[in-house]
């Protein structure tokens, strides 16, 4: 099966990050988002990926310079204005005629791709939503639906106390191809917006599948760290890195970083490979990037320090992404 992966958008929301990395290039315990999202779908029988691309479009590319990840094909298709969600995947799904998975290249989840490819089957729909549960549901697109999965509405970023269901827009879909040409090609359009809400004007098209997975968007500061949180403790489904060892329970550490004897180092933690961290120094709850090093005395807390930084001596970061390439001989916290 073929999967359309949307990652052209220019993830405002985690600058200064992404002015040198797009988002789904960022690591996530020190894997690139990305990978972690095409082993995913890798898992689930999908053998080619059209990388809908439009901000730095060769930052993907020199990633994946020989055009592929494992067996999986990939290619890419580089929109020149941004063409919004459903724009971006018509652009880059032109030519296909075949079922494809969409994902959206932010969300990180261990949606079972298959069930929901047979949902979607069983249900003879045009497109299926996959949906998930979060406490408040104000930042997102609602999704309520009837008892069989048939999607009634779509209330984007309603007030907390109005919303009328706590099931939103997961950001996976399956499409047929009819769902494909009906979006009009090379023109901005909006899935959540245009395309879906349009198909519930004819009964029967729309389907949305609840999922009790794991499910987060990586999209802002906040999320980002928890991410990699939850991908330390388990809850996305995989090891953190393929090459980490876990020396204690929820302590990763991954080739070639050298720790200190009396260092101390509290779980969820990794490591990265060629990294260092030196005497006396506290790493809690945080990741460090490869290549990084942590001074003599250093405390990091709920951080991530990112490839080839430098956290001096003595210096204190708690709540805060650092990096890549930096140095910090102070304070930062969040
Ligand atoms: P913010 O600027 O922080 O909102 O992030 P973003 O640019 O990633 O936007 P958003 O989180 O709404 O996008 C959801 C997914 O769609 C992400 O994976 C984006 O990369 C992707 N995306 C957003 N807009 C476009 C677009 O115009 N074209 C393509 N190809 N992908 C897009």
């Amino acid at each position: 099966m073929k999967a359309v992966v949307l990652v052209g958008g220019a993830g405002t929301r985690l600058r200064p990050l992404t002015y040198t990395t797009p988002k789904p290039l960022l690591p996530i315990a020190n894997v690139a988002f990305l990978e972690r999202q095409l082993t995913w779908l890798a898992r689930y029988g999908v053998d080619e990926a059209v990388l809908s691309l439009g901000y730095l479009p060769e930052a993907f590319t020199d990633h994946f310079s020989d055009e592929r990840f494992g067996d999986m094909k990939l290619r890419f298709v580089v929109e020149h204005e941004p063409l919004g969600t459903a724009g971006g995947i018509r652009f880059a799904a032109d030519g296909i005629n075949e079922r494809v998975l969409v994902c959206n290249g932010d969300v990180l989840t261990d949606l079972d791709l298959g069930a929901f490819v047979d949902f979607h089957e069983s249900h003879g729909a045009e497109a299926t939503i996959s949906l998930a549960r979060v406490d408040d549901p104000s930042a997102f697109g609602v999704v309520p639906t009837r008892e069989d999965g048939e999607v009634i509405a779509f209330v984007e970023k309603p007030l907390r106390d109005q919303a009328p269901t706590n099931w939103i827009n997961a950001g996976t879909y399956v499409l047929e191809p009819s769902v494909l040409s009906s979006i009009p090609l090379r023109l901005n359009v909006s899935i959540e917006r245009e395309t879906f809400p349009r198909m519930l004007e004819r009964p029967g098209q729309l389907y949305a599948m609840r999922s009790e997975g794991y499910w987060l968007d990586i999209g802002t500061p906040t999320k980002y760290l928890e991410a990699q949180m939850d991908v330390l403790e388990g809850k996305a489904g995989l090891p953190p890195t393929p090459t980490a060892v876990e020396r204690e329970p929820g302590v990763w550490i991954e080739p070639g970083a050298l720790i200190a004897s009396d260092a101390t180092l509290i779980a969820p933690v990794l490591i990265g490979s060629d990294s260092t961290v030196e005497p006396r120094a506290r790493v809690a709850s945080s990741v460090v990037g490869p290549r990084a090093s942590i001074g003599a005395g250093a405390v990091v807390t709920d951080s991530v320090v990112l490839a080839d930084t430098a956290v001096d001596a003595g210096a204190e970061l708690d709540g805060v992404v650092l990096g890549p390439d930096a140095r910090l001989d102070g304070k930062a916290e969040a």
